[in-house]
């Protein structure tokens, strides 16, 4: 942890923030004084590591980031407890991977799950939090990928989501930056995460043979750079893609 506390009293939202890179999230956040409510269908392992330590500052819900009655309800509790939402975080979203095929042999319906996940989850929770943050100013952070820079094969439906976050990101600051409103994506490559060990090891060979850096990120490496653009000191940046993959992709 850094030493740096940029967010005491600020209230922060993240979804799908049981596991993984929103975890790391979370954590950052709670590290740095924030009150942090976290949405996933499996919250236990966020309460079973940030519980202890940071009690009534963590508020973790076991829920679907994609259904808009869990996600209302969510947002609501979250409200009544720790006031309105200053930070929103969209982190949640899937690749569809142990579904993925060949473009002309793909389903439909994994493109809609895909979609639903990965982009109108962000795009839903972002409008509950708009009409306040409108009135009070505020951060909103969302999770693109490099797969839809780099275009990776067999992932047509996330690349797609994923490239939608970065138009939805630009759109959306446009929109809030009179409102002292900032809107601004990530862009991570190859994260060491449970969503990662699951890829097949040729794959990651391949990936970190692309990447200059050479290695593959932790969480904590979005982490640091989605709490920076959340701060104070990123007020003039917004509708930004912030690529975080050691080089795999140069814009
Ligand atoms: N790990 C990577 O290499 C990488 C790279 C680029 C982008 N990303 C993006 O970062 C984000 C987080 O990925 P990760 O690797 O940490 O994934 P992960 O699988 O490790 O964790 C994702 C978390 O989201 C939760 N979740 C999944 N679907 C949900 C739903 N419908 N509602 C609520 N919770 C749900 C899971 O329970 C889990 O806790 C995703 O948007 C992903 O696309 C990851």
């Amino acid at each position: 942890m850094t030493g740096m506390r940029r967010f005491p009293d600020k209230t922060v939202v993240v979804t799908g923030g049981g596991a993984g890179i929103g975890l790391g999230i979370a954590r950052r956040f709670l590290g740095e004084g924030a009150r942090v409510a976290v949405l996933d269908i499996d919250a236990g392992d966020a309460r079973t590591a940030l519980e202890k330590e940071y009690g009534s500052r963590l508020l973790a819900v076991d829920g679907d980031c994609t259904d808009q009655e869990t996600i209302c309800a969510f947002h609501q509790r979250t409200v009544d407890i720790y006031g309105p939402v200053d930070i929103l975080i969209n982190n949640v979203g899937q690749s569809g991977r142990e579904r993925s095929a060949p473009f002309h042999e793909s389903d439909e319906a994994v493109w809609r799950f895909v979609l639903e996940v990965s982009l109108l989850s962000a795009m839903r929770m972002s409008r509950l939090v708009a009409p306040m943050m409108r009135e009070r100013g505020g951060r909103i952070v969302n999770m693109s990928s490099d797969a839809a820079f780099a275009g990776d094969a067999g992932l047509v439906d996330y690349a797609s989501a994923k490239m939608g976050v970065v138009g939805f990101t630009r759109a959306l600051a446009r929109e809030l930056a009179p409102h002292s409103v900032t809107v601004n994506a990530v862009a991570p490559g190859a994260i060491r995460t449970r969503a990662h060990d699951s890829v097949p090891a040729e794959v990651i060979e391949r990936i970190i043979g692309n990447t200059p850096a050479g290695f593959v990120g932790e969480p904590d490496d979005v982490a640091a750079t989605v709490a920076f653009l959340a701060s104070e000191e990123a007020r003039f940046i917004t509708g930004q893609t912030l690529l975080i993959d050691g080089g795999r992709w140069m814009i």
